[in-house]
């Protein structure tokens, strides 16, 4: 058993073990962090209790329809991560992506019922209505790629979009950093910040693309598509 991990490690080449092992690291933090957030928010709203819920009480219809679809792309999207590469996964990965699809889809007509009843300034629900926009687009594009056999390109689109879905968690830690918040009054600061939390993550991610492309560090293309029902 031992033995047999060892030679399909060393028979990796040491650009595709980097992947591997920079994946994995990178897929437990992301569990550890999304958990720890979806934690926090069951924390808040497990009680029905309208001091727990201050402003989102009279919307709780629209919060918990934002957070069932919420939670499950938060969740489900690590899964297709973790199932990207071995063949053995592909039916597992297609239809976990369609629920992922389906609950972006219920998690942003939540957030537009929030937004449209928002007491927040324009700014803030502007902010919003950006990130949703984003999240909206980049799963577009990632459906496109993946439906035209551009598997390369759907996996950096899907990450893009992912890098949104964790946009709640992104502003929770921007919002942490110490002094953060005395930069300038919370209703500059707040739009800033959701803009921010995933037009940063999305820059740095493109900063990280480049150089692999520069580098010839692409991952391996283990994971081809079956063709789809209907397409030659
Ligand atoms: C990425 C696209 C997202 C958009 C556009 C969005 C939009 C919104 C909006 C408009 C609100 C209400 C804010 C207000 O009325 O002041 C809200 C609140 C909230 N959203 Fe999202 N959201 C997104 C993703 C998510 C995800 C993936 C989760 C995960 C469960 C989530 C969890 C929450 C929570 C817990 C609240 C209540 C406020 C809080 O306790 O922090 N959101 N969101």
């Amino acid at each position: 058993m031992q033995l047999s991990g060892m030679s399909s490690i060393q028979s990796l080449g040491p650009s595709r073990l980097f992947w591997r092992v920079g994946s994995a690291i990178v897929l437990l933090a992301l569990g550890i962090i999304g958990i720890d957030f979806l934690l926090t928010v069951y924390g808040n709203y497990h009680q029905l209790d309208p001091a727990a819920y201050a402003m989102f009480w009279a919307r709780r219809g629209w919060l918990w329809t934002h957070l069932a679809g919420g939670a499950l792309t938060i969740i489900l999207g690590l899964i297709q991560f973790l199932t990207q590469w071995p063949r053995a996964y592909s039916r597992l990965h297609r239809w976990t992506g369609r629920v992922y699809m389906t609950s972006m889809l219920i998690a942003c007509v939540g957030a537009t019922g929030l937004i449209a009843t928002s007491p927040a300034p324009f700014a803030i629900r502007a902010a919003f209505a950006a990130t949703a926009l984003a999240w909206l687009t980049t799963a577009l594009i990632g459906v496109i790629a993946i439906r035209g056999r551009r598997v390369p390109s759907h996996r950096r689109w899907m990450v893009r979009n992912y890098l949104v879905t964790l946009a709640p968690i992104t502003f929770r830690a921007l919002i942490k950093v110490p002094g953060m918040m005395e930069l300038a009054p919370p209703p500059v600061m707040i739009p800033i910040l959701l803009w921010l939390s995933w037009l940063l993550p999305l820059l740095i991610c493109e900063g990280g693309y480049r150089i692999v492309d520069r580098a010839g560090l692409r991952p391996s293309n283990s994971f081809k598509p079956k063709p789809l029902r209907g397409s030659a």
